[in-house]
């Protein structure tokens, strides 16, 4: 059966990384975390003081930078990064970076050179909008800020005792309000994504919902 791409877009802790990894483990696809990528290049401005008003250092730090997956784990100049750029301090810069123009040209090309060889499913902001406006099946990823706020909460807490679930309402609605409004490839619904709001769903529900929507399109081709 023919490859496709499967894009999924949504704001922070819609559950579109867990969503998009089980579906391409089901369909036997890659999986790419498009927003690693963000956190890795966040966690290198971080390490190396960048300043992000400095157009200069930002498009001089990008050419020191490599970006590659390892098992689904980002790896930063070959160097695994995937526990530290999930901290709060990354979480909380990567809005900002991630809207730098620089930044993003050089993210979306190495998400456009992944996706030439189809057979994939990717998450993130601008997936179905601007990195594959041409993929086969988007699903955009609803869920109420009540059980984004407490599945954040959740996931952090494991590692950091010490978090509040105000801290992590408040990260959530600044990354919302950067994410959506940001002048490059803001996050928006393509016109002909699916919506799937899955506050009340579970995982193997919203798994389920989404194979029989890549076998109908296969189906119908
Ligand atoms: O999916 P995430 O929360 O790990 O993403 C981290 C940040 O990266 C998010 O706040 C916005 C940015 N991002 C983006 O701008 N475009 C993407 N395709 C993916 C993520």
């Amino acid at each position: 059966m023919k490859k496709i791409i499967v894009a999924i877009d949504g704001f922070s802790s819609t559950g579109k990384s867990t969503l998009a990894k089980q579906l391409a483990k089901r369909l036997g696809y890659t999986y790419i975390d498009s927003g690693a990528m963000y956190r890795a290049i966040t966690l290198y401005f971080l390490r190396h003081e960048i300043a992000l008003t400095d157009k200069t250092q930002i498009k001089n730090a990008i050419e020191k930078i490599t970006l590659h997956f390892e098992n689904n784990e980002i790896c930063l100049n070959d160097e695994n990064v995937e526990k530290e750029i999930r901290s709060m301090e990354i979480s909380n810069l990567v809005s900002e970076v991630s809207a730098l123009e620089d930044v993003r040209t050089f993210a979306v090309a190495q998400q456009q050179k992944i996706g030439k060889k189809k057979g994939l499913v990717m998450d993130g902001r601008d997936i179905g909008t601007t990195v594959f406006p041409n993929a086969e099946l988007k699903i955009y990823l609803h869920a109420n800020e009540k059980t984004r706020t407490q599945r954040r909460f959740d996931e952090m807490k494991i590692k950091n005792s010490l978090i509040t679930l105000d801290e992590v309402r408040d990260n959530l609605k600044h990354r919302d309000l950067i994410d959506s409004t940001r002048e490059i490839s803001p996050l928006k619904k393509a016109d002909d994504a699916i919506v799937l709001d899955n506050s009340e769903l579970t995982m193997e529900e919203q798994l389920e919902i989404s194979f029989n929507w890549v076998m109908d399109l296969k189906n119908s081709n």
